[in-house]
C-alpha cells in the first residue's frame, strides 16, 4: 500500500530562523501523532536545508530540495548537484516544477537529466508535470502529461525498486486559489498512473506515488486525497502557514488509517 504524502513547497519563502523554528515544533507535533502510512516533507530554499534537516531529527519529517542540477559536477556556477544533496542526507529533490519549466526554460531533457542524476545518488525524485489552462480548453491535457512524461522518464528503468513521485500540478491551479475539482485530478491521476502501467506494468505503477498540486488547502485536501490515485500533496502557498500545514497533516493521517 502507498504512503499518503504531505509535502510542502515553501519555494522562495521563510529565513534560517523561521525554518527551524517551523521544523522543530513540526518534528514536536509529529512525535505526537501516529503517524504510520504518513511521510511528511518540505521543500525548504538550499541555504536551510541541513538546517531544516537537523531540525526534524529523528521525527518522520524529511526534506526536499527544490531543484537539482542538471550536471553531475564541475564549472557551473550556481548550481547544486544530487551528489551534495546526497552529502547532506537530503532524501528527495522536486525537478520539473512549472515556475522552473516557464521562468528558466528548462525543456524536457534538461528534466530527464535530472531525473537521472537523482537516482544515481540514490535520491527520490518529485517530477512535476501539468498543463496551462490553454491547453486544458484545448482537450490537450493528456497530451501534454504523456509529453512530459515521455520526456522526462525516456529510457529510465525503474525495475530496481528505484523510487519515484509524480505531482500533478495544473499550472492554472499554482498559486492562484484555483484547484481541479476532486474529479478532475483523480482523472488525471488515473491517465498518469495508466501511462506508467503502459510503461513499467502493474506492480511498479501501483507503488509510485501520486502527488496533487495547486491550490491544496485544509479546506480542500481531504476531498482530493480520497480519490483512489491521489496520494497525496505538494502544497506551496499553503504549506508556509504552520497551522494550516499541520492540520493538512491531520487530515491526511485520517486517511492513511481509513486505507
Ligand atoms: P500552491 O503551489 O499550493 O501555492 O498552488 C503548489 C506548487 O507550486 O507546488
Amino acid at each position: 500500500m502507498r504512503d499518503i504524502i504531505v509535502a510542502g513547497n515553501w519555494k522562495m519563502n521563510k529565513d534560517h530562523l523561521l525554518t527551524v523554528d517551523f521544523c522543530v515544533s513540526l518534528a514536536l507535533d509529529l512525535q505526537k501523532r501516529r503517524t504510520d502510512g504518513l511521510k511528511v516533507i518540505v521543500a525548504a530554499p538550499y541555504p536551510f536545508l541541513d538546517a531544516a534537516r537537523g531540525a526534524f531529527g529523528d521525527s518522520v519529517g524529511m526534506v526536499a530540495a527544490q531543484d537539482v542540477s542538471a550536471h553531475t559536477e564541475g564549472a557551473y556556477t550556481g548550481e547544486v548537484s544530487a551528489y551534495m544533496l546526497a552529502s547532506l542526507q537530503i532524501p528527495y529533490s522536486i525537478i520539473g516544477h512549472s515556475e522552473r519549466r516557464q521562468y528558466h526554460h528548462e525543456n524536457g531533457e534538461e528534466i530527464r537529466q535530472k531525473l537521472i542524476r537523482l537516482l544515481e545518488n540514490e535520491r527520490i525524485p518529485i517530477l512535476c508535470i501539468g498543463e496551462t489552462l490553454k491547453e486544458r480548453e484545448e482537450g490537450l491535457t493528456n497530451k501534454v502529461l504523456e509529453t512530459q512524461l515521455q520526456e522526462a522518464l525516456k529510457d529510465i528503468a525503474l525495475e530496481d525498486g528505484r523510487e519515484l513521485y509524480i505531482a500533478y500540478e495544473p499550472v492554472w491551479a499554482i498559486g492562484t486559489g484555483k484547484t481541479a475539482t476532486a474529479d478532475q485530478a483523480q482523472e488525471a491521476h488515473a491517465f498518469i498512473r495508466g501511462w506508467l502501467k503502459g510503461g513499467y506494468g502493474a506492480e511498479i505503477a501501483q507503488n509510485i506515488h501520486l502527488l496533487y498540486g495547486g491550490s491544496m488547502k485544509p479546506q480542500n485536501i481531504a476531498e482530493l486525497i480520497a480519490q483512489p490515485d491521489i496520494d497525496g500533496g505538494l502544497i506551496g502557498g499553503a504549506s508556509l502557514i504552520y497551522e494550516d500545514f499541520l492540520a493538512m497533516i491531520d487530515t491526511a493521517i485520517i486517511q492513511a488509517k481509513t486505507e
